[in-house]
């Protein structure tokens, strides 16, 4: 078997070598941190995606050693593969910054400015690109987009208003499920993501478009409206899942004793990590939906979060717990329970656990006082 040639690149300034037929993009996320441009569109394990989204340029201003003539306009780096010895400008090209703001305006023209309601605030890759490039106003004068919610299916929403059409949850569909139902429908300002003839999606793995789905447009309905993430604590778990394509490993978003939520794992870039058994990472929906109670897993620790948005505050690696002072301070009695609050309080229901309603609540699950 030939050896792949190894390539030289620089990318700001920092010289790396990469086997031929490597990205731009994937060359830029070896070196690893700012230097990696965002990606909204490009899903490294989905076959086909990328160059829909343009968040990806970069100013390539060498071409190669044997034609070092700089490329003309700012190019995707997520399509575009490596040359011997050229150089490529992200965070240090003002072109690039001044390009991507402009992308970023153009991903909000008809993006809803909802975060404050949205269940995907605060793992939101468009919220975080906003604050990192986006303009304080916008230009756009007409009315936005809006469409109905959608059920696919029991357990997914879509809410196509905040769509940015990136065809990651169609690649999905399609690389993992057995059958795709759904995909993009009409073309321009009209195109729009939608089930074939209102199908419901019922495949083992359908619930990774959610995992996928850089924005809020698609959310799990076990989970919406319950808890706003940066309130629950990310544990990485693990069970022996029947179905041989699910990796069975995951995370569970906690808080108390109660799991609000299940995902994949994801990396670094937002992306779905690889199992420590060789498997792709990708889980099945009984995992997902059904299994949310601490007793169906095997917790193995703290999460580390690496994404740089306000998640990243809720990992609790190589905390401490506090010295608990109070016998001390009773003189080596323990406390007592002064009050039971269900003797003193008729609205919670004892016998209800709301991480395990597949809904958020409702009044009619309190007491009425
Ligand atoms: S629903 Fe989400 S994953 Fe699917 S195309 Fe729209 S933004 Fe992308
Ligand atoms: S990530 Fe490259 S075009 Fe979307």
């Amino acid at each position: 078997m030939s050896e792949q040639p190894l390539f030289k690149v620089t990318i700001d300034n920092i010289t790396i070598e990469v086997p031929a037929g490597t990205t731009i993009l994937q060359a830029a996320r070896k070196i690893g941190g700012e230097v990696a441009p965002p990606a909204m569109c490009y899903y490294s394990k989905l076959q086909g995606s990328g160059g829909k989204c343009r968040t990806c340029l970069v100013e390539v201003s060498k071409g190669s050693e044997k034609d070092p003539r700089p490329m003309p306009k700012l190019v995707a780096s997520c399509r575009t593969t490596v040359m011997d010895g050229m150089e490529v400008k992200n965070i240090t090209s003002p072109k690039v910054q001044d390009a991507r703001a402009g992308v970023v305006e153009f991903l909000l023209l008809n993006h809803p400015l909802d975060c404050p309601i949205c269940d995907q605030a605060g793992e939101c890759h468009l919220q975080d690109l906003s604050y990192e490039h986006g303009k304080e106003g916008t230009r756009f004068e007409f009315q936005k987009r809006t469409f109905h919610k959608v059920d696919l299916g029991d357990k997914i929403q879509l809410h196509m208003t905040r769509c940015i059409l990136c065809y990651r949850c169609v690649f999905t569909a399609d690389q993992l499920t057995k059958e795709r139902e759904h995909g993009v429908l009409d073309r321009g300002d009209h195109a729009q993501i939608a089930t074939f003839i209102q199908k419901n999606l019922q495949n083992d793995f359908i619930g990774n478009v959610i995992d996928v789905c850089p924005v809020g447009a698609l959310t799990d309905k076990t989970f919406r409206f319950k808890n706003r993430v940066w309130f629950t604590k990310p544990v990485d778990a693990h069970r022996n899942c029947s179905n041989p394509d699910c990796c069975g490993e995951v995370q569970l978003w906690m808080r108390g004793d109660e799991v609000f939520r299940v995902t994949a794992r994801k990396d670094e870039w937002g992306e779905i990590k690889e199992a420590s058994n060789g498997k792709t990472g990708w889980i099945c929906n009984e995992c997902r939906f059904e299994k949310k109670d601490v007793k169906d897993w095997v917790i193995e620790g703290p999460t580390k979060v690496n994404r740089h948005s306000v998640i990243s505050q809720g990992h609790y690696v190589g905390v401490t717990k506090p010295n608990e002072t109070f016998s001390a301070v009773m003189k080596g009695r323990d406390p007592k329970l002064l009050m039971d609050i269900h003797s003193v309080s008729e609205v919670n229901k004892p016998n209800i656990e709301l991480s395990l309603l597949d809904r958020p609540a409702h009044s009619t699950d309190f007491n009425q006082s």
